[in-house]
């Protein structure tokens, strides 16, 4: 499946998209037990619902910072007491998550045809040491984060963050998100906006569609 001529740059998405969040269960359930499933969704949920009120409330923090407050949500949600020992070993192993396991060839791939980079709402630190943990450095362009402007996806100042940084006009930037919020609003904003899909989630309803729908990574190749 090739893309259109106009498209230059592909930019990923990092958590869900290259970066498996699931990959901090075994932390999880080290601590947890049997309730490591249901916190870790309950965190992801809130981390996303945080970043989206946080923008509306104009009161930002970095995303390391919002992830800790939703770890102690799902915590506090679960009746659980968390210490300051487990919660930073939690905040740690989400500094070092896994690379879906056909991220790193693919990429190493697409890098030979297109510049990649990657626009996320975690802070550098974090898609720092993700991106090393994974020895991804050299496939990419530029690492790019919502901190620049302090707001989070999917404002359209955060993928403006792309076309600014490489001087592109939006047609000729690709975004890659399996997140479906994400992926309005990068299409929303006006890029080329390709949803990956990983598990069921329908897209959402709301009328900004995907350019394109692939259920692999490889088909951008
Ligand atoms: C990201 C998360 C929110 O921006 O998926 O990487």
């Amino acid at each position: 499946m090739s893309l259109p001529e106009t498209i230059k740059i592909i930019v990923f998405d990092a958590y869900g998209t290259l970066f498996n969040v699931r990959s901090i269960e075994d932390g999880l359930q080290s601590h947890f037990g049997d309730r490591a499933e249901r916190i870790s969704s309950i965190w992801r949920q809130k981390q996303l619902e945080y970043t989206w009120l946080r923008t509306l409330m104009n009161k930002y923090e970095p995303f390391s910072e919002v992830t800790k407050e939703a770890l102690e949500f799902a915590c506090k949600h679960e009746n659980i007491t968390l210490s300051s020992e487990i919660r930073n070993d939690l905040l740690n192993r989400y500094f070092e998550l896994s690379v879906f396991e056909e991220v790193p060839d693919l990429l190493a791939e697409l890098s030979q045809k297109y510049l990649l980079a990657i626009l996320s709402n975690a802070n550098l630190l974090m898609l720092k040491r993700a991106v090393a943990y994974n020895r991804l450095d050299s496939y990419f362009e530029a690492v790019l984060s919502a901190d620049s402007v302090g707001l989070f996806k999917p404002r359209p100042e955060v993928y403006e963050i792309a076309t600014r940084h490489f001087g592109m006009v939006k047609g000729e930037i690709a975004f890659v998100s399996s997140n479906t919020w994400d992926v309005a609003g990068a299409a929303a904003y006006g890029l080329y906006a390709i949803r990956l899909k990983r598990g069921e989630k329908p897209m959402d309803t709301m009328g900004f569609e995907s350019s394109l729908e692939i259920d692999h990574l490889s088909l951008l190749i």
